[in-house]
């Protein structure tokens, strides 16, 4: 039988160290959690959101899948949503990329993977959005950073039109909505720039799903 002894071992430790910085604070995790972000992001092992934004266990509320994609019928991910923004009353939801994302890149690569192309096709959607701007870059890893940008902002507009979050800016609640990308190679997040706080902001731009309008 295998145990994986030596994780629990580092827990033990990690539980005692935490307990010798402050010895409330497990009794105090286990009475309620009000994180205030709520973290969209990549499955990839390289890219966990509590420690590259130095948050402890508590302030951050998780949800993560390939190439962090946010679906509209994801039972999953909605579900995470509705939990954070209606129960948590999360105040940030964050949409984090990386460059360099294995998913972006097995969606561009032209060749089959399995069962898991059937979720790549997400991405494959982005990049037919944006194939103009994509065919004039000539560097192939360059195309696949871009297209990580473009997927992390394709799914801040997604975050955007869920139901959950229309009814919560209708209701007026303070809830902002994040596009960022993290560096794996330097560790350094990069802000792209939308950053989505009201449906007037989402018409705005022309990002309200259902509305016909020129971008
Ligand atoms: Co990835």
């Amino acid at each position: 039988m295998k145990t994986l002894a030596h994780l629990l071992q580092r827990n033990r430790e990690w539980a005692s160290e935490q307990l010798h910085h402050d010895p409330k604070f497990f009794s105090r995790l286990s009475q309620i959690q009000q994180p205030e972000y709520l973290w969209i992001g990549c499955s990839d092992s390289r890219v966990p959101a509590n420690q590259i934004v130095s948050l402890p266990p508590g302030e951050v509320f998780v949800h993560r899948n390939i190439a962090n994609v946010v679906v509209h019928t994801d039972m999953n991910c909605l579900s995470v949503l509705q939990y954070a923004v209606e129960v948590l009353q999360v105040k940030h939801i964050i949409v984090c990329g990386h460059y360099g994302c294995g998913g972006v890149k097995a969606a561009m690569d032209g060749q089959e993977h399995g069962q898991i192309d059937n979720w790549l096709r997400h991405i494959q959607d982005v990049a037919r959005l944006h194939q103009q701007e994509l065919f004039e870059i000539e560097d192939e890893q360059q195309r696949i950073d871009r297209l990580c940008e473009l997927n992390v902002l394709e799914q801040v507009r997604n975050v955007c039109n869920t139901t959950v979050v229309k009814k919560a800016w209708k209701a007026g609640a303070e809830l902002s909505v994040h596009s960022w990308i993290y560096g794996i190679a330097n560790g350094i997040l990069h802000d792209l720039g939308a950053c989505i706080s009201s449906l007037e902001q989402l018409e705005a731009l022309g990002w309200r799903s259902g509305r016909f309008q020129p971008e």
